[in-house]
């Protein structure tokens, strides 16, 4: 039996996406029409154009991917499923998407299934990991991509993963498909945003040539500051733990306003009324100390939270545009490994108590159920982060996530409806 084939359709937001993906996670194609150049001079998303965009491109969209998919003789009737993004999202933009792929599935007659856009963003990273634990047989020659990433999926369920980007701040659990605990999402700006304003506020230049925009050249801006430290005091790390704030939210406007009542303290104290490089990189820094802070206490607080509730979390996904930023998943992997003990050490009794507070070191993460002379398995939580190109809005992830509902029989109707305000 050979390996399932998807098309997935994505059109929630201002990108017109098509993507052909097998079911033993190859990508057959991906065609991506962006609209930056109708929004940007708007000064952000105009639903109406995106609408009409997506109108205009969708068809053409689509015909390239199946094109590019090289899907043999049979061209499109190789297709076993089309999924398609049903929301969240922008409802007139979904709907093209929608009546599209419930057209093309039912010409086809084949099964349609509705994504959820941010179940196919946590999900991605199964399409794209490989397992460390999966050996391949180096004897057989060169081994393709393939087979590089093993059969099964990775990474296990459950797992957290941590959506960082423009348009997403949000923290969950994925126990299963189709199974999710929302644990915090932002109640203001998102963090791509936060970045994006400081780095406006802050007139950091624009690295040409570089991925990331504005928030990776804040980075590397941040990266010459010589006094991290110079305002720390005066810049808040929102939703503190140290302000006892427990609360699992994020929030970025008040540092970002904080950034702004510096920039024009010191506009007001300086003759030439500009802030000097200097201290414009030390105001970077410590803005981004606090941001990265703030999601590192909240992922802390859920490890601690799981682990005391004995949910044995595999992953720590991190996707979206704002992973791309090292000193994040720097950070991220220095949490994670106090989640890792190694085999030879058992654990003593105190110590497991210890890691239920969610501040201790080395702790097993099913340490109630073992006896503290067994040797134990190593227990690592591991950070993974997609490849920046799928952590944006794209339809690879949607076919994949199509594929796995397809897998488990979730498939829909063909008179489905959008669902614009959609909470996972
Ligand atoms: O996921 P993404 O590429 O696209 C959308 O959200 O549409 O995320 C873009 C965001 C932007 O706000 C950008 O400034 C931010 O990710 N970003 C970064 C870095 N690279 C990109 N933020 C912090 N550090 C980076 N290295
Ligand atoms: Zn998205």
């Amino acid at each position: 039996q050979r390996p399932l084939i998807a098309l997935g359709i994505e059109t929630s937001c201002d990108d017109t996406c098509a993507a052909i993906v097998t079911s033993d996670r190859r990508i057959l194609s991906e065609v991506l029409r962006t609209q930056h150049h109708l929004h940007e001079p708007m000064g952000g998303i105009v639903p109406k154009l995106a609408h009409h965009a997506h109108m205009r491109n969708l068809p053409e969209v689509v015909r390239e991917a199946i094109n590019k998919a090289n899907l043999g003789e049979r061209g499109i009737q190789e297709i076993d499923l089309v999924a398609v993004t049903r929301g969240p999202g922008l409802a007139h933009c979904l709907g093209v998407g929608l009546n599209a792929a419930k057209t093309l599935a039912a010409a086809l007659n084949r099964p349609l299934v509705g994504v959820h856009h941010m179940e196919a963003h946590a999900l991605t990273a199964r399409l794209t990991t490989r397992d460390p634990k999966f050996k391949y047989d180096t004897q057989q020659g060169e081994s393709s991509d393939l087979e590089l990433l093993g059969p099964d999926p990775y990474p296990s369920f459950p797992f957290l993963t941590l959506l960082v980007s423009g348009g997403h701040t949000l923290l969950l659990i994925t126990h299963s498909v189709d199974r999710y605990t929302t644990l915090a999402s932002t109640v203001d700006d998102s963090i791509g945003e936060a970045f994006d304003k400081t780095a406006r506020e802050l007139d950091i230049p624009w690295l040409p040539g570089r991925a990331g925009g504005p928030g990776a050249s804040l980075e590397e801006f941040a990266k010459g500051s010589k006094c991290p430290d110079r305002y720390l005091d005066q810049l808040p790390i929102p939703m503190s733990l140290r302000m006892n704030k427990r609360e699992m939210k994020f929030s970025f406007a008040g540092l970002k306003s904080a950034v702004t009542r510096i920039v024009n303290q010191e506009k007001k104290s300086s003759p030439v009324a500009m802030m000097d490089e200097e201290k414009r990189k030390d105001l970077a820094a410590g803005f981004q100390h606090c941001a990265i802070t703030h999601l590192c206490q909240k992922v802390e607080q859920a490890l601690a939270d799981c682990h005391k509730n004995g949910l044995q979390i595999s992953s720590l996904v991190i996707s979206g545009g704002v992973g791309r930023n090292a000193t994040l998943r720097s950070k991220m992997e220095q949490i994670c490994q106090k989640y890792d003990y190694a085999a030879s050490s058992p654990v003593k009794e105190s110590k497991v108590k210890k890691g239920f507070s969610g501040e201790a070191t080395a702790v097993p993460l099913n340490s109630p159920s073992l006896s503290v002379d067994t040797m134990k398995p190593r227990q690592t939580i591991q950070v993974i982060c997609p490849p920046p190109k799928l952590c944006t809005d794209n339809a690879v992830m949607i076919a994949w996530t199509g594929l796995e509902r397809y897998q488990l029989g979730l498939v829909d109707p063909y008179d489905i409806d959008i669902v614009p305000k959609w909470p996972l």
